[in-house]
């Protein structure tokens, strides 16, 4: 019998990724300083300070304390060169929102992967706004996005993505003019909440979120709570364990980012939401969770939206549940950092476990053998922080090709996953 895993501590996850890059790019379009403290210090969120800085920004080194000079909604000017937003969708698609706004031209690029994802989904309602929008076959990077006066508009989108409506409503709130975005599904809010916490009239009804132009945009200091796709990991290897807890501290628990707890818990995991307080506009809790044995679930499309980042990681925990696990209404995954469905499955038999691909999702049935294998991770954080819980338990034996690719979302993720296994 392979021996115990066991788990012990408390965690500290870093900032909020999504949070991190929207309070550097509010406060550079804030009318005066923004202290931000906690920011995620990772390769995802340098890109977004990187594009700033190229725009005339005052982004400092990020540090756990730091202040971004605001240039108010009109003040960033044209780059000298390309900005190069590396691995990041957010920094592209939600900068080429901000410079559809503004009478520059930017031309963007990004790395490998990047340059592989569709940004069609911006530029067409960018171009529905009046911009001009050059992108490169298939709507791919490099992509230049002429700015300027843009029009009103109301658009409905295909796909449930904050990054898209994040792009529509910063183009129309730097432009002032209104916009109205319908989504299939809820995503995450987060430019909702922290634009209303600017003054900016943004309304939510249901799946449609509407902004009405304001003059100028207040700067107000944010605190980054930690990143539940973060903390998703630990509460993943807490369940797997045999014996032991872990607790992760001062994670944020909006609605549209608790997906993965609520799937954890609907497969027999114990899981225990402690300190639940409101900060900056977020709901903020302490997650502690402890082993169990986990059975199989079923996701379907209305459930992708909240979990979206640790779909990869559910099918980790599916591989140790016992039954058949059906994850669907998931094509989203095709064109993440990865092809999510593909690397998860090529991986999963590659270490010994059942999958099966989907067009839009997978299968995975559970078993307890233990598994051993090489992983390829296609440079995608999430599939290398997915296989290191897996290969975090006793008895399997995960080699990941490429493990600083987590630098792009957790560059400690290592040594906290040896720590509290030790
Ligand atoms: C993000 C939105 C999600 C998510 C990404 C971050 C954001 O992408 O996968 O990691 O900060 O708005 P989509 O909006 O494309 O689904």
């Amino acid at each position: 019998m392979a021996p115990l895993t066991h788990v012990a501590g408390e965690v500290a996850v870093p900032g909020d990724k999504s949070i991190s890059h929207r309070a550097l790019i509010l406060g550079a379009l804030g009318a005066t300083r923004t202290r931000i403290r906690g920011i995620l210090r990772s390769h995802d969120v340098e890109s977004t300070a990187g594009v700033l800085r190229a725009l005339g920004v005052n982004v400092p080194a990020l540090a756990g304390d730091m202040n971004v000079a605001g240039r108010g909604m009109r003040g960033l000017r044209a780059p000298e060169g390309d900005v190069d937003c590396g691995n990041s969708g957010t920094t592209a698609r939600l900068m080429a929102g901000v410079v559809a706004g503004l009478p520059v031209s930017v031309r963007f690029t990004g790395d490998q992967s990047l340059s592989r994802r569709p940004m069609g989904r911006v530029t067409v309602p960018l171009r529905a706004m009046g911009a001009r929008v050059e992108s490169s076959e298939g709507e791919r990077l490099p992509m230049t996005v002429h700015g300027g006066q843009l029009h009103d508009i109301e658009f409905t989108s295909e796909v449930a993505s904050a990054q898209v409506k994040s792009a529509l409503l910063l183009a129309a709130l730097v432009a002032r003019v209104s916009a109205t975005v319908h989504e299939p599904e809820p995503s995450r809010d987060h430019t909702e909440r922290m634009l209303q916490a600017r003054g900016v009239d943004v309304r939510v009804a249901g799946r449609s979120v509407s902004l009405d132009p304001v003059e100028s945009l207040a700067s107000i200091d944010v605190n980054v709570p930690g990143d539940p796709s973060s903390a998703a990991f630990f509460a993943a290897l807490a369940a797997l364990a045999q014996s032991g807890e872990l607790v992760v501290r001062d994670a944020c628990m909006n609605p549209t980012r608790t997906g993965f707890l609520e799937t954890l818990r609907a497969m027999g995991g114990h899981v225990h939401i402690e300190n639940s307080r409101v900060e900056g506009g977020e709901p903020i809790g302490d997650v502690r969770v402890t082993p169990a044995s986990l059975r199989a679930t079923r996701i379907d499309a209305a459930q992708v939206p909240a979990m979206i980042d640790e779909l990869p990681l559910v099918a980790i925990l599916a591989a140790r549940a016992e039954g058949e696990t059906v994850i669907g209404g998931a094509a989203e995954l095709r064109v993440k950092e990865s092809d999510r469905i593909a690397a998860m499955v090529q991986n999963l038999r590659a270490v010994g476990a059942d999958a099966e691909e989907q067009p839009d999702g997978l299968i995975v049935r559970g078993s307890d053998a233990p598994l051993k294998g090489r992983v390829i991770t296609h440079g995608d954080h999430r599939i290398a922080m997915a296989f290191g819980v897996l290969g975090a338990l006793q008895g399997n034996e995960i080699e990941i090709d490429d493990p600083d690719c987590v630098a792009v979302s957790f560059p400690g993720f290592w040594e906290e996953l040896r720590r509290v296994t030790a």
